[in-house]
């Protein structure tokens, strides 16, 4: 997501900053901004585009203190405006933020009626207009009262004229503090900090730090000072970038249950409100996507259809633009996590042509799809660096579900406390996907059954069918094996001829899902061919795990919402045979992250 640094000390803060918002590029951003102390005074820059672009502008700044960010835009599009820091009106305090503020329109409503006035379409901004409201003379308990009305994530950073004072606060969102010798450090990750010192302090959730060039203190939420001893970090910048994680990949995938809480936060209130999709008179639904996202389009038409009773069809974009068009669909949703794939942009094109009403699911706000569409709702699963869709392809199976449930209980199919008992099972998704991170390794002991596989076969029913397409999919972009997905039921119409004990077969039966018996026959009839079987299936399920030669075993999760687990689970699964075959795993041959040709 977005960068933070801060510097207090003895060097020209301005190259500290640079250099700090440098390290952070490889995470993603659309602008850029520094906030610094002058002569005394607040001075502030800030560039929607690359780091260099600020640089051009920036003045030649002499000061000793300021904080800078680099902004991956979530509210507000990326605009010279909406980039941090953000200044007072008075024009004596700034911050720069990480996160998201979910109560922010009502902060700003509140502020304004006080006079305040708002230069920004971002959450941001509220913060440094209550920062301003709460100000009297002591910086850390401005910041403190601060937070304490704010609802939802952060990790915030403030400066204050006339002064060597930086205070912070943060909560589900990094900071660290590195020391130096009459001077100190402060960033989101660690990575911006290495060049400098490798003695650094981790902030906690709830806490706020204040520090200068000649020290730095902790408190707790209820004000108390903390002692923490520092920690000597052994990594290179490189091992930092990936959080000490050996690929971008595996480092995504565990950000899963995090992405999953920033695509829900904001969102369930405006689904129980009515503010997504806010009519949603139509008689059926397209679903237009390519790769990972068309089968994110296909657990869609499932959720669509279960919670909604909408009648549901799905197109792939490449086709979707040349296709006859004999009727028109009132409404299309076009996934795409960049928000750049050729092939859908101009399906975007075409269904806004044929006069139907257009909806982008997409992950990067201000991406070329947002302005091709009538609403955007955005996934807000933070940049993604391996080219495989991981976390950004989690989200959007939330978002799919999200939509589903919203049409359901707006057209009535869904009652009131169906609609909350769905949006409840979607907030404890988190959960079911940490408990998966946290057994990994037996994930990546049953891999190596597909370790000397040429040839590997997924098969799913019913709404988890699309996954297993997707679990291929993977398998096959990364670690270079030949893998199909199929509906198990299919494999009897063909595919069943290809299987011997040379091919490996993932196969997914959720216990209590209507499929589920049918599923444990189609086992059978791979096991019957010698084929060995790698079951995917809930803990305690020793039915499914008789008919298997090895196990992965998922959380207890209402069959609807098992695509959730069941994903994570074989991207983790590909990620390991991949590893071990020594394959580029965050730049798969011949891929790129973004389609732009068609
Ligand atoms: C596979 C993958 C691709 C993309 C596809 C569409 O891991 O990432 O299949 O899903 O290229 O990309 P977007 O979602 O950006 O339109």
């Amino acid at each position: 997501m977005c960068g933070i640094v801060g510097y207090s000390g003895h060097r020209r803060a301005s190259e500290v900053l640079m250099d700090g918002l440098k390290r952070l590029e490889y995470r993603g951003y659309d602008s850029a901004g520094i906030a610094m102390v002058e002569d005394g005074h607040l001075a502030l820059a800030k560039k929607q585009g690359e780091l260099n672009v600020l640089q051009k502008t920036l003045p030649k700044f002499e000061g000793h203190t300021g904080i800078g960010h680099t902004r991956w835009a979530t509210c507000g599009r990326p605009s010279d405006r909406n980039a941090h820091p953000f200044i007072s009106c008075d024009g004596r305090l700034a911050i720069v933020h990480n996160g998201i503020i979910e109560n922010y329109s009502a902060l700003r409503e509140k502020l304004e009626a006080e006079g305040h006035n708002f230069t920004s379409e971002t959450d941001t901004e509220v913060i440094v207009h209550l920062l301003e409201h709460h100000y009297k003379g002591d910086l850390r308990q401005a910041l403190t009262d601060t937070v304490s009305d704010v609802q939802g994530t952060y990790a915030i950073a403030a400066v204050k004229e006339g002064s060597e004072e930086i205070a912070a606060a943060r909560k589900e969102n990094p900071l660290v503090i590195g020391l130096g010798v009459k001077e100190n450090f402060l960033a989101s990750d660690v990575t911006a900090l290495l060049s400098y010192t490798n003695k650094v302090l981790y902030i906690l959730d709830g806490e706020t730090v204040l520090l200068t060039p000649n020290g730095v203190t902790l408190h707790d939420q209820d004000g108390a000072e903390i002692q923490r001893e520092p920690t000597v970090v052994t990594w290179s910048a490189e091992d930092a970038q990936k959080g000490g994680f050996e690929h971008f990949m595996l480092k995504e995938i565990f950000e899963g249950p995090n992405s999953i809480h920033n695509t829900l936060l904001g969102a369930l209130d405006m689904i129980e409100n009515g503010e997504v999709l806010p009519r949603i008179e139509f008689q059926s639904v397209k679903l237009v996507a390519c790769g990972s996202s068309y089968h994110a389009a296909m657990v869609g038409k499932y959720a669509m259809e279960e919670f909604a009773g909408v009648p549901t069809t799905l197109e792939l974009a490449s086709e979707y633009r040349y296709s006859p068009g004999a009727r028109e669909d009132p409404l299309v949703i076009l996934i795409t996590q960049s928000g750049e794939t050729a092939d859908t942009l101009a399906a975007a094109r075409e269904a806004r042509r044929r006069g139907c009403r257009t909806l982008a699911v997409t992950n990067v706000v201000g991406s070329t799809i947002t302005r091709e569409v009538d609403e955007v709702l955005y996934t807000r699963a933070g940049p993604e660096i391996g080219v495989a869709a991981t976390k950004t392809f989690l989200t959007q199976l939330l978002a799919m579900y999200m939509l589903a449930i919203r049409i359901g209980y707006g057209n009535g199919t869904l009652s009131h406390d169906s609609m909350r008992s769905a949006l409840s099972s979607l907030r404890q998704s988190s959960n079911f996907v940490q408990s998966v991170l946290n057994d990994v390794h037996s994930i990546e002991e049953v891999s190596r059954m597909l370790d000397n596989a040429v040839h590997c076969f997924f098969i799913g029913r019913n709404i988890n069918y699309p996954t297993m397409l997707e679990g291929a999919l993977k398998l096959k972009e990364i670690s270079y094996i030949h893998a199909e997905g199929f509906a198990a039921g299919e494999l009897k119409h063909g595919p069943l001829a290809l299987l011997d004990s040379t091919t490996p077969v993932i196969a997914v039966a959720i216990k209590g899902d209507h499929t589920y018996e049918k599923m444990l026959a189609n086992i059978s009839e791979v096991a019957a061919r010698d084929s060995p079987v790698l079951g995917v299936g809930v803990e305690g399920d020793n039915d499914l795990a008789r008919l298997c030669e090895k196990m992965i075993y998922l959380p207890r999760v209402k069959p609807m919402f098992s695509p959730i687990p069941v994903t994570v689970a074989l991207q983790v699964l590909s990620y390991y045979v991949a590893n071990r075959r020594g394959c580029s795993i965050d730049k798969p041959k011949n891929l790129a992250k973004s389609v732009t040709v068609e």
